[in-house]
């Protein structure tokens, strides 16, 4: 895999465009495939999960065209494959929402078994249970899923933990079922209410999106056209929220919805940091000379504070003057990357789900490892404070949810370049990817 070099000691400064939501277009372009019709979609992030999707889209036998722009024209009437097992599938997690799409529209979906980030169990048994709630038969074989129905019928679903991925799978699946479905404990992330927004603009007929109880009355046709923009995505802008307080900058996010944000502003500012919110902008500033305060935070579903930016505000901590404490509530092992944090000199013990984390620590480059998207993005920002140069690999999986990310991060000021993973390096990467 490829490498970043970083340098220590920059001041971010300047303005950059957030991207459009990673986990929104992931849905929403799943959505085109329940829906039968030629869609626009704008705002897409071209980056790697999605370029994944779109080829599983392709081998399902719909037209797909993308612009350069981040347009991307979907035609899914020509769809005649529902069974998608190939190893692109288990790239992403997101192509689980292939399995309600396809059973919504086709009664029938095979999927192997999805991958993503990993942190933990991701379990998928409520996505399952949802189904077999809606009237599905469910095979699991090995690591493939057949998911069947002749007809989905609406029900009552009670979800025992709040799960985005779980949600969305539900709705797509009832939005052409027979019927009323009601989801109580539905996620309320703001990516969760887009795909609804996208589908509800299409003609489907989904109520309470956002809020804990979501019901949607099954239509069984739906609009053949339309266009829908995706939503700013709320963990890129928050990374680099975290980034300039980190590196005392002053810079302003274009394309953001900044009441997305509160959670992560609101940590922010009593962190020390100035936040001003504009219309669809934020700007973030931290003076040189301030410094940052310790703060304790929990991550929990939407409104909570989101995990995607835990990594990032860990970081953030090495910096602040004192002990925080960080509690990580949603995934079960989300806490590996900090063994390279310590070996740069951050002082942080862990405890069970709770991380205590000591600055202000002095950070030393080295090379180090991203372990996944979000760790990743927390370890360039390690690199930003650190004295020295810092060599980041695995940055692949940086890029799966960040786009243009060496090109943004440039904008800003830092001194950042891409290296090539040599061939050996990429053989070694394969064979510990087995
Ligand atoms: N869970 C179950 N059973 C299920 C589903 C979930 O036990 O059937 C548990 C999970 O193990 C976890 C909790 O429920 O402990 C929440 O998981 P959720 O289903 O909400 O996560 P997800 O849908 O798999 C999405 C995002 C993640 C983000 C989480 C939480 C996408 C593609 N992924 O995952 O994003 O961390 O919600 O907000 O939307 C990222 O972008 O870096 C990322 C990892």
């Amino acid at each position: 895999m490829n490498s970043y070099i970083l340098e220590g000691g920059c001041r971010l400064q300047g303005k950059i465009k957030i991207s459009g939501s990673k986990n929104a277009a992931l849905p929403i372009l799943a959505a085109t495939v329940l829906l039968d019709g030629k869609y626009h979609v704008e705002n897409i992030p071209l980056i790697e999960d999605i370029l994944t999707l779109l080829d599983i889209l392709r081998s399902l036998g719909a037209g797909v065209e993308l612009l350069a722009d981040g347009t991307v024209l979907i035609d899914s009437t020509t769809i005649n494959v529902t069974a998608a097992t190939t190893d692109a599938v288990s790239k992403l997690r997101g192509s689980y929402y292939l399995l309600g799409a396809l059973l919504g529209r086709f009664g029938h979906a095979c999927l192997k078994m999805p991958g993503g980030c990993n942190f933990g169990s991701r379990p998928i048994d409520m996505h399952l249970n949802g189904f077999r709630q809606l009237g599905a038969e469910i095979v699991v074989d090995e690591d493939v899923v057949t998911c069947s129905a002749d007809r989905l019928l609406g029900k009552n679903i009670f979800m025992d933990i709040v799960s985005v991925g779980a949600t969305v799978n539900l709705i797509l699946a009832a939005v052409k079922a027979r019927g009323t479905t009601v989801i109580y404990n539905a996620a309320k992330e703001p990516h969760v209410v887009d795909m609804a927004n996208f589908l509800n603009a299409m003609g489907a007929s989904i109520h309470g999106a956002g809020t804990d109880i979501i019901r949607i009355n099954g239509r069984h046709t739906l609009r053949s056209s339309g266009s829908y923009a995706i939503i700013p995505d709320q963990i890129e802008a928050g990374t680099y929220m975290a980034m300039t307080a980190l590196t005392r900058g002053d810079a302003v996010l274009e394309n953001v919805i900044p009441s997305h944000l509160e959670a992560i502003s609101a940590k922010l500012r009593e962190m020390g940091v100035t936040i001003i919110a504009g219309e669809d902008s934020i700007r973030v500033l931290m003076e040189p000379e301030r410094k940052l305060a310790a703060t304790n935070f929990v991550t929990s579903p939407h409104p909570g504070f989101p995990t995607d930016m835990q990594p990032q505000i860990m970081v953030l901590l090495t910096q602040a003057e004192g002990t925080g404490k960080v509690t990580e509530n949603v995934w079960n092992n989300r806490f590996q990357y900090i063994d390279d944090l310590r070996s740069l000199g951050a002082k942080i013990v862990t405890e069970g789900r709770s991380a205590f984390v000591t600055g202000k620590s002095d950070l030393l480059a080295s090379t180090i490892r991203a372990h996944d998207l979000r760790a990743g993005a927390a370890m360039v920002m390690a690199g930003l404070v650190a004295d020295g140069t810092t060599e980041i690999t695995n940055v692949d999986l940086i890029e799966r949810g960040y786009e243009n990310f060496v090109e943004k991060m440039s904008g800003l000021g830092a001194t950042i370049k891409k290296q090539p993973a040599t061939v050996s390096e990429d053989a070694a990467d394969i064979s510990s990817a087995v």
